[in-house]
């Protein structure tokens, strides 16, 4: 018991981030509709949006297993993952308190459990986790991620990419980090995702090479003109000005794994040589520990198929107890198999006797099968197999 008094205590001082309290007219995405309407729809669509324990299944049942292997309070677990997931919530850390209350179920009325059934926190990531960001602590160890690695504004200051704009209905102030390194925002949260035993699963900031784009050239899409508010400022009309997107279109997207990455077939003796090649900045599958890439492969004799497999590019993940497990529980994992940033990942299978072509379909999947069936997903969305591209060749 003393053992994890000890850890407890050490981990909320070194992650006591502060909080700011947020005024009632600025907490919820609706307040911002009557100005931009655009923007609010646009961003209600993402996953930015869906980053809640009652919106994503896969993000529940991962809290849920957590807490019954660690057997940590479910409301312990939802405020360490609250740091990224969640970040305006009202308390950072909990303690061992607040664990003795919370197995004596004398924890109703409690601070943790008052914070955490907020309905701000239903937003997941909103207007008001991104834009009232006052200073971002890029200096600080890369283990401290979310809400320990930034600095609010006060209540009612906008963060954003202009430094001349104005609006009658909160203050505006520019920082760097909305327009030319807007990287480093992203790096709060997108970077050093990692177990309870330590072991990082993810890491999107080591794993980055900088090309020509950044990641608001992908994933908000290019700079467009149009309005940033709808409001008549300018003149008595709209002003016009360089903008984005907020649809933060990802991994959930079929649309973007189109072409995301590219293939190439090369017969060498009785070798089937398949190069993948990944022409983004970052690895894929990136950002979480069990994506897969699933190779279809389809041998053919003219019109009919003599015979067919999958090859499957995933990671498995290894308990304390040497159990298979789910990212967020493990002490080992299997080799990272995922597509190098701007790299290429080749595979060799043997060709099949009589076959005169071979078919092969590359596409990606949420979660492997491992995972999917320890947690017991049942939504559609975890089975899809986003098409990603295929191409044929002509055996010898
Ligand atoms: C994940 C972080 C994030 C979230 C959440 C977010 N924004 Fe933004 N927003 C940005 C970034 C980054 C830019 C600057 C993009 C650029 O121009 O490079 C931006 C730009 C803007 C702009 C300037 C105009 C434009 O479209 O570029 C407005 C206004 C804005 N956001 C409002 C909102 C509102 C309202 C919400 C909530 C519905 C919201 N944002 C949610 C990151 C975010
Ligand atoms: C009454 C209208 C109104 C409401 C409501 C409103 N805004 Fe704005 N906002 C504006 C105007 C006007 C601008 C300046 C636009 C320009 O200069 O092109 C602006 C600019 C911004 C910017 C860009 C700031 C910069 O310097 O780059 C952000 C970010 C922003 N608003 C966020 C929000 C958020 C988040 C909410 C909801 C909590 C919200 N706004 C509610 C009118 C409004
Ligand atoms: C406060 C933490 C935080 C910040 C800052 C943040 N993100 Fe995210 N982002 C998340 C979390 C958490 C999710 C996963 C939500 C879920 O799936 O429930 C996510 C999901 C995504 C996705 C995947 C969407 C999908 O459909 O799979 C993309 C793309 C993304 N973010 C891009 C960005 C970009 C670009 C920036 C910087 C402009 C950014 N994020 C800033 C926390 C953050
Ligand atoms: C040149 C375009 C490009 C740039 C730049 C880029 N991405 Fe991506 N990103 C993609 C593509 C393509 C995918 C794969 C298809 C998808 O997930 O929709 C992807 C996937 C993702 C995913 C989902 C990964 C998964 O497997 O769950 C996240 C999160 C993400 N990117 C965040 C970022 C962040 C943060 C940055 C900046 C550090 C960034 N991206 C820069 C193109 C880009
Ligand atoms: C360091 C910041 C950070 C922390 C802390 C964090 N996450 Fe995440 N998590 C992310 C980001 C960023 C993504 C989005 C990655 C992507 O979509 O590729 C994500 C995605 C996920 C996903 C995938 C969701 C989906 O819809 O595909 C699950 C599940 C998840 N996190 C569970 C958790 C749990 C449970 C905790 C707490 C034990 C937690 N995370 C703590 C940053 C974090």
């Amino acid at each position: 018991m003393k053992t994890v008094l000890a850890i407890f205590l050490a981990t909320s001082v070194m992650f006591g981030a502060k909080v700011v309290e947020v005024d009632e007219r600025f907490q919820k995405s609706q307040s911002c509709k009557a100005c931009h309407l655009r923007i609010v729809k646009e961003w209600d669509e993402s996953w930015h949006a869906k980053s809640h324990y009652e919106s994503d299944e896969y993000f529940r049942a991962t809290i849920d297993y957590v807490s019954r292997k660690t057997r940590k309070s479910l409301n312990g677990v939802k405020v360490e993952c609250a740091a990224c997931h969640n970040p305006r919530i009202s308390v950072t850390s909990t303690d061992m308190n607040y664990e003795i209350m919370a197995v004596m179920e004398l924890d109703k009325g409690s601070k943790v459990n008052q914070a955490l059934s907020s309905d701000t926190l239903n937003e997941g990531i909103n207007c008001i986790v991104c834009h009232n960001i006052d200073k971002i602590h890029a200096d600080k160890d890369a283990s401290i991620r979310g809400i320990h690695r930034v600095e609010w504004s006060k209540s009612g200051i906008m963060t954003g990419p202009y430094n001349d704009a104005s609006s009658p209905y909160h203050k505006v102030e520019h920082r760097d980090f909305m327009s030319n390194n807007s990287e480093q925002l992203c790096f709060v949260c997108h970077a050093n995702d990692k177990s309870v035993e330590g072991l990082v699963f993810t890491d999107m900031q080591s794993e980055y090479q900088k090309d020509k784009k950044s990641c608001v050239d992908c994933h908000m899409g290019e700079v467009q003109l149009g309005a940033a508010a709808s409001l008549k400022i300018d003149k008595g009309k709209v002003k016009e000005r360089e903008i984005r997107g907020h649809g933060f279109s990802g991994a959930h997207s079929a649309g973007m794994w189109e072409d995301a990455l590219e293939l190439s077939l090369l017969q060498q003796g009785d070798e089937i040589v398949i190069t993948i090649s990944n022409p983004q900045p970052h690895n894929i599958p990136s950002g979480f520990g069990s994506r897969e890439l699933i190779l279809d492969l389809s041998y053919k004799k003219g019109l009919s198929e003599l015979e067919n497999s999958s090859i499957s590019l995933t990671r498995h993940y290894t308990s304390k107890r040497d159990k298979p497990t789910i990212p967020h529980l493990a002490l080992s994992s299997t080799k990272d198999m995922s597509i190098p940033a701007n790299g290429t990942k080749i595979l060799k299978v043997p060709t099949v006797k009589g076959a005169t072509f071979v078919d092969v379909k590359l596409s990606f999947r949420l979660v492997n099968d491992e995972v999917k069936s320890i947690l017991n997903l049942k939504e559609a969305i975890w089975s899809e197999k986003f098409f990603i591209v295929s191409t044929s060749l002509k055996l010898k």
